[in-house]
């Protein structure tokens, strides 16, 4: 029995394998309509989620299994006071898999030592989101046509974005990227990430306060969403919310023209809607590469295949 907690627990050829059977997945989707007939996805969701929990949903019902589960933990007994290794017990008597997204660093972690049926980190407090990282990549490489040689611009909040440093560990085993770091002083990419990360890999990266000045350069861009809800202060929140705002005319003046803008999503004010018509955004078409690579995911840790 394996688990997703952590980008790492896969290799390089495992993702590789996995953006490739949603390749396949995409092109041939009858073909996975059935993999996991009489099998059954819990859905423990602690923290809200429209993208995540949607997609595992949608992912497991168009293999052809079931979904059961809670999206607020105010509807489940953590409410009582159960634990989080209790709660994974009892669900292994319900179900073949979990997903799970918790406020909590490190929640979904004890989920798996506590299991005896795979569980994926849908997402842990500003810790890690392992299953949006495979998201990423994937909608890089459809863009793209591969995983290395292209400058990366990492932009908004960098310091809580789970997205962020899942990422950033991901391309780090990959050759010849180059990163920029984009966000405010009080924003910035915690030190552990670029110690070790970016400087153990040798990978290059700046940073800078500066989104326009860089723009021309870059390959990717990965826009992020200032957390509201990772803030102790509202004031300090209202303060850095607006650090940057992507619009259209910025992209005319200063972007490549085959820059790929990418988003976790949801956004709020950070790349405004003018921008959604642009060929150059890729952040509607990455939340529906998030089902098909949670398809791949689900496949590979049950032990299922199309064939
Ligand atoms: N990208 C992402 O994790 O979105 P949700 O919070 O809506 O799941």
């Amino acid at each position: 029995m394996r688990s997703l907690i952590n980008i790492l627990d896969l290799s390089v050829e495992e993702i590789d394998g996995l953006l490739n059977v949603a390749d396949d997945i995409i092109a041939n989707p009858v073909k996975y309509s059935e993999v996991c007939r009489g099998k059954k996805l819990a859905t423990l969701f602690f923290e809200p989620s429209t993208r995540t929990r949607l997609s595992f949903e949608a992912a497991m019902y168009e293999l052809g299994g079931h979904v059961l589960g809670f999206s607020d933990a105010g509807s489940s007994s953590a409410t009582k006071g159960e634990s989080v290794a209790d709660t994974t017990k009892m669900v292994n008597c319900y179900a073949d898999i979990i997903a799970m997204r918790h406020p909590k660093e490190g929640a979904p972690l004890v989920a798996s030592m506590h299991s005896k049926i795979p569980v994926i980190n849908a997402g842990d407090g500003g810790h890690n989101h392992p299953t949006q990282t495979l998201t990423d990549l994937l909608t890089i490489r459809r863009k793209k046509g591969k995983l290395s040689g292209f400058t990366i611009g990492f932009c908004g909040d960098l310091k809580f974005g789970r997205t962020v440093h899942s990422l950033i560990q991901a391309l780090s085993r990959y050759e010849n990227i180059k990163i920029v770091l984009i966000s405010p002083d009080e924003l910035k990419l915690p030190s552990y990430v670029k110690k070790d990360v970016l400087q153990k890999n040798g990978i290059e990266y700046i940073q800078t306060t500066d989104l326009e000045s860089v723009l021309p350069e870059l390959d990717v861009l990965y826009m992020t969403r200032v957390q509201k809800e990772r803030f102790l202060s509202e004031e300090e929140y209202i303060r850095l919310r607006d650090s940057y705002i992507l619009t259209r005319e910025k992209l005319v003046k200063n972007a490549k023209n085959d820059l790929a803008i990418l988003h976790p999503l949801p956004r709020v004010n950070e790349i405004s809607v003018d921008v959604d018509d642009d060929p150059r955004a890729c952040y509607f078409e990455q939340a529906l590469n998030g089902k098909f690579v949670r398809m791949a995911l689900i496949m590979k840790l049950l032990g299922l295949k199309a064939d």
